[in-house]
């Protein structure tokens, strides 16, 4: 492992790793805003907000309730209604402090409010800062359909702490590792080998972390550059979750103990190495390779064969989708991914037996 730079530049925005109250003192130090307001949920207000708040002076504190089930234009309106209320005007900074739940939705509130005020996402969970943070997608689910609504819009900053990470629930940390191991699978080998030495229940310690944390995003910054909008190479990153997404949408409907994000990745990118072992070339080898090592970390839940129905009509829904065909991201090889496959109803299915027989 190599010591590299703390921070990455995109084209118009840099993502800046290290110890956050120093990095926010920082930028906001040249910069002249008449509010700021902080949004947070129960917990970033508990465990974050305090390792930041010296470097803000006077700021208004927005608090919404965690969880999925509050992405929704509800909890914009409450948002929205408080920058109202306090008379937040166009110069006004909205700092995101909280995963990706807050990440998207505070992103999106403020990049339509009064046609859009400048914001920074301080990501503080392991998903949000190796995914989430970078890429420019915000929005909030509607109808029950994940991330519905939403625009591409850039953040001023984002700022990477990992010390946020050390209150973290374990499930929230093997949620985020599942979007790291996926960053390996789609784009580099050498990186799988790395994350295999280091399963995230065995304590990786800070420095290891800090590695994988900024290699992640920096396969995410080479990803996203070349294809901000998501016309091709960037699909990619949707490896595992055309049938991750529909999952997880379905536990999220029945409301019974929902997966979490990474949770319901996991399922999806072994549906789709199963799928990519039989249609695009990924050998039998790799195949196992990848279920074995999910397997040293993660607990599967059964997907009933009920459920089969419902998430083949949510894989239609997913946005991803052009027109009647489904969109797949399959892998050629570890480390190496192809855009714009299909698969069929059938074969979707067989897919989800395929990952029951391995879970059982
Ligand atoms: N915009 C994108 O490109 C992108 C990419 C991936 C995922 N997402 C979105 O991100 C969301 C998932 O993000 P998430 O996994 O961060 O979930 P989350 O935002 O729901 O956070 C998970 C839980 O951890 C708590 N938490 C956050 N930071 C904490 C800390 N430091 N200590 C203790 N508790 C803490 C939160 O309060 C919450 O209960 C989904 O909505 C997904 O659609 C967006
Ligand atoms: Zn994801």
């Amino acid at each position: 492992l190599v010591v590299r730079s703390k921070e990455l530049n995109l084209k118009d925005y840099s993502v800046c790793f290290g110890n956050a109250k120093t990095l926010l003192s920082k930028f906001l130090s040249d910069t002249k805003y008449s509010m700021f307001f902080v949004l947070v949920d129960e917990n970033t207000k508990t465990h974050c907000l305090p390792l930041i708040s010296e470097a803000v002076s006077g700021f208004e504190v927005i608090e919404i309730t965690s969880g999925e089930v509050n992405k929704n234009l509800e909890t914009c309106n409450l948002i929205w209604n408080k920058l109202i209320e306090k008379n937040a005007g166009r110069n006004t900074l909205l700092i995101n402090l909280g995963g990706g739940v807050i990440g998207d939705m505070g992103g999106f509130c403020a990049a339509v409010y009064k046609r859009g005020i400048d914001f920074l996402q301080i990501p503080t969970t392991l998903l949000s800062q190796v995914d989430a943070s970078v890429g420019g997608k915000l929005g909030i689910d509607f109808n029950l359909i994940k991330n519905c609504i939403g625009v591409f819009r850039n953040p001023l900053q984002v700022i990477i702490d990992s010390d946020f990470l050390s209150t973290l629930p374990k499930r929230e940390f093997l949620s985020g590792y599942a979007e790291i191991y996926k960053h390996a699978l789609i784009f580099d080998d050498e990186y799988w080998k790395l994350l295999q030495k280091y399963p995230p229940l065995n304590n990786i310690n800070t420095k290891e972390l800090n590695e994988i944390i900024y290699s992640s995003v920096e396969i995410k910054k080479k990803v996203v550059e070349q294809d901000p909008f998501e016309k091709n190479i960037r699909k990619i990153l949707n490896f595992g979750h055309t049938i991750g997404h529909a999952v997880e949408t379905y536990f999220l409907e029945r409301d019974e103990k929902p997966l979490l994000h990474g949770e319901a990745i996991i399922v999806g990118m072994i549906c789709e190495s199963y799928l990519s072992s039989k249609f695009n070339g990924l050998s039998e080898e790799s195949l196992k390779d990848i279920i074995s090592t999910f397997g040293y970390s993660y607990q599967y839940r059964l997907i009933p064969k009920s459920a089969h129905l419902k998430i083949l009509s949510f894989i239609k829904n997913d946005k991803k989708n052009i027109a009647k065909e489904n969109n797949f991201t399959f892998l050629n090889k570890i480390g190496d991914s192809k855009i714009n496959c299909t698969a069929n109803k059938e074969e979707i299915i067989d897919a989800l037996n395929f990952y029951n027989k391995t879970v059982i």
